[in-house]
């Protein structure tokens, strides 16, 4: 810990890379955990592919909307309220999020970079506009409930989720960001996430490629490369909050010791 909140307090460019596991103590349920993640559960392949949407649209739109309900009933937790101090405490913070949540935002993450889309950003799946106005109010959907989508109001199409599923691109300009902001950096936080889907896999590799510092924050230890690489286990609310403090209070040490 001490390590990292030194490296944090020394650095010019932090990117902090987030998944999953940043919102689970939100109560928002990871992919890949034993027993609580939705890959778990459910099978992707007819939930998260647009051959899974084509096929019925009803179940996956239900789906998401369940999903959405969970969202709009959670809390950012203390590992989103970290980084926001965080990005106070350093002079440059990059945000690089997989979730399709808004809880960084909630927390007051300004520009965070969403590199599987938004659960809150649903676009018309044939003419690709986006739809605004979707219920805020969620209190029905129910895990397993089907839903018809709504219709564009422009072509008629079918509306679909803001996120990206898989065989899709990524947003092209967010994983542009998302790569520079890597490749410049000086140490990169991977919080949350098992690192298994690509492209987004790929960031904390560059940012160790291009010579930067990287540290997994994750419940379960994270096999290490080198020297530049370090793995902190335990919970992202406790450990980025116990960092948060640690750099605040090296701060307030070498401010009132002027040398
Ligand atoms: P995963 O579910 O694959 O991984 C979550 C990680 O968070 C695991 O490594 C857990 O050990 C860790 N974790 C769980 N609770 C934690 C906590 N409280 N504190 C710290 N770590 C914790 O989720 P992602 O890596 O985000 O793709 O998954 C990547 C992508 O796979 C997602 O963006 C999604 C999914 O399919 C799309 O939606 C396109």
């Amino acid at each position: 810990m001490q390590a990292v909140a030194e490296a944090l307090r020394t650095a010019r460019h932090v990117v902090v890379f987030t998944g999953a596991g940043v919102s689970a103590e939100s109560g928002i349920p990871t992919f890949r955990d034993a027993l609580t993640g939705l890959w778990q559960r459910f099978d992707p392949a007819e939930l998260a592919t647009p051959e899974a949407f084509r096929r019925d649209p009803a179940l996956v739109w239900g789906w998401y909307e369940w999903r959405r309900a969970r969202v709009l009933a959670a809390q950012p937790n203390p590992a989103h309220r970290a980084i926001v101090e965080l990005a106070g405490l350093v002079p440059r913070l990059t945000l690089v999020t997989q979730n399709v949540d808004d809880l960084h935002e909630r927390a007051g993450s300004g520009g965070a970079i969403h590199l599987h889309g938004s659960l809150h950003a649903p676009r018309c799946f044939a003419c690709a506009r986006p739809i605004t106005g979707l219920a805020a109010d969620l209190r029905e959907p129910q895990e397993g409930r089907r839903i018809d989508p709504p219709r564009c109001a422009h072509c008629g199409g079918p509306v679909r989720p803001g996120v990206v599923w898989f065989g899709e691109e990524l947003p092209t300009q967010a994983l542009e960001q998302a790569f520079d902001a890597a490749q410049s950096c000086d140490l990169l936080l991977s919080v949350g996430t098992s690192g298994v889907v690509y492209p987004a896999a790929q960031i904390p590799r560059l940012a160790l490629q291009a010579g930067a510092r990287v540290v997994h924050v994750n419940m379960q230890p994270v096999e290490v490369g080198g020297a530049r690489e370090m793995s902190l286990v335990g919970a992202a609310g406790e450990l980025l909050a116990a960092l948060v403090e640690r750099v605040k209070a090296a701060d307030g040490a070498s401010h009132s010791h002027p040398s």
